[in-house]
């Protein structure tokens, strides 16, 4: 299971007097489903049901993709894109060679960013999985038709084996268009919003095509839910969620997530919307930010120390290194690095983690660890329903639905307004 640390923390609460009963109410309202938006709490029983469902389909759809492609083109936002590429970042950041390389479009709509993928696509051969929950969202949809037309043009009649589409099950443009041209489906679940549906076949297929081991992934995150159902104080969850809220009201209102491997910046990229689409409406909510340490030390560091005391700092850390590395012993020593010849970098970095945490804390900086084993599927799987769990108890405990997204819609309308789009 997930451990937090609130030990730095301490001195900026009384950690005795966390509000853990109310994180027990949040909790116990999600698992009855009483709370609102419990309509969208599917997430909580997802690994279970991938297990007894889709994830067979999954592993042969990704084997066939491995077999044949040199590429999958994910073509997706959002919730529909941000847990693949956080977990394919951390897990896998340089394909091996076996691998096939995994491009994600469909997340902006730069024509710059489209023609690069274009032209390191080259002639090779290539997948693509479109995931759309709605099918009606203009980057993904735009991106679509235009490697649609490109796997016609590359593979005739057979380009309809090419596509593999992660829909609704039943309603939508995108399952009506799947249906009519065949291509094989996924389902992203009516219960299961777009931020908290990386362990579905949104995340799943992605995954398995980058040579995760998604079954791995799967049964680690039915163990961690297991775990995380525990109805006390030493939930990590409540822990996280109680800590949060109450710095929240002593007006810490930014919260900065911070790794010390450069890999997780996309996990960082998946939290910041999973909290800021959850908590950030009604006028509240914590705002999330990120950083990549140690390098954003040397950008950001200073802001951190010194800046406008409203910050709070989260880390993620992992407690096992996957490789050993020792910085080298040189006679002359003429860069004074001897001192530390024969230690491990890992080591080296634990310490600077210590010394930053220290600094911070001193600097009016409380913070909060979250660490797991390793760098691995069942790491993953742990923060994934560790982070989601948290997410829903301290929306319901902030007093807002954390399953709805109604601030999103603005932009949409003037859009499609200002496009011309029929109807709007
Ligand atoms: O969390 C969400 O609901 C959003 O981020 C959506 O996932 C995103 O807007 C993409 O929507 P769709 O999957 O319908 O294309």
């Amino acid at each position: 299971m997930v451990k937090v640390d609130l030990s730095g923390a301490a001195s900026f609460m009384d950690l005795n007097a966390l509000d853990y009963a109310a994180a027990a109410a949040a909790h116990r309202s999600l698992l009855d489903g009483t709370g609102e938006g419990h309509e969208f709490t599917g997430w909580l029983e997802l690994p279970r049901r991938m297990q007894e469902g889709e994830l067979k389909q999954i592993i042969n759809a990704a084997q066939r993709i491995r077999s044949r492609s040199r590429a999958l083109v994910v073509v997706g936002i959002g919730g529909s894109y941000l847990g693949a590429r956080g977990a394919i970042e951390l897990l896998r950041p340089i394909p091996s060679e076996n691998d096939p390389k995994i491009f994600f479009v469909g997340n902006g709509l730069s024509p710059d960013a489209l023609s690069d993928v274009l032209l390191q696509l080259g002639d090779m051969d290539f997948d693509v999985n479109v995931i759309s929950k709605s099918g009606t969202t203009l980057e993904p949809a735009v991106s679509f038709r235009i490697f649609r037309k490109l796997l016609k043009e590359k593979y005739g009649n057979a380009a309809k084996k090419h596509i593999f589409a992660t829909t609704d099950s039943s309603r939508g443009v995108l399952k009506a268009l799947a249906d009519a041209e065949g291509w094989e489906c996924f389902v992203v679940p009516d219960d299961v919003g777009g931020r908290y549906s990386v362990l579905s076949a949104v995340g799943l297929l992605p995954m398995a095509v980058a040579g995760i081991d998604v079954k791995a992934v799967i049964n680690a995150a039915i163990k961690e839910f297991e775990a995380l159902s525990l109805q006390s104080p030493d939930n990590p969850a409540w822990q996280y969620a109680a800590a949060r809220q109450q710095l929240y009201r002593s007006g810490k209102t930014i919260e900065i997530l911070g790794c010390y491997e450069p890999s997780f910046r996309f996990m960082a990229e998946w939290w910041k919307q999973l909290y800021g689409e959850s908590e950030g409406k009604n006028g509240i909510g914590i705002y999330p930010a990120s950083v990549e340490f140690t390098a954003d030390l040397h950008s950001m560091g200073q802001y951190i120390q010194d800046g406008p005391r409203t910050l709070m700092e989260t880390i993620v850390s992992f407690e096992r290194p996957n490789v050993s590395c020792a910085v080298p012993f040189e006679m002359a020593d003429a860069d004074g690095l001897n001192y530390l010849a024969g230690r491990d970098l890992f080591d080296i970095c634990a310490t600077a983690r210590e010394a930053v945490r220290a600094a911070h804390i001193s600097g009016g900086v409380p913070n909060l660890g979250i660490s797991v084993p390793a760098r691995d599927e069942a790491g993953f799987a742990a923060l994934v329903c560790f982070f989601e769990l948290a997410c829903a108890i301290s929306g319901y405990m902030s007093g807002v639905n954390p399953f709805d997204q109604p601030g999103v819609e603005a932009y949409k309308k003037n859009m499609f307004k200002m496009l011309g789009k029929p109807g709007i």
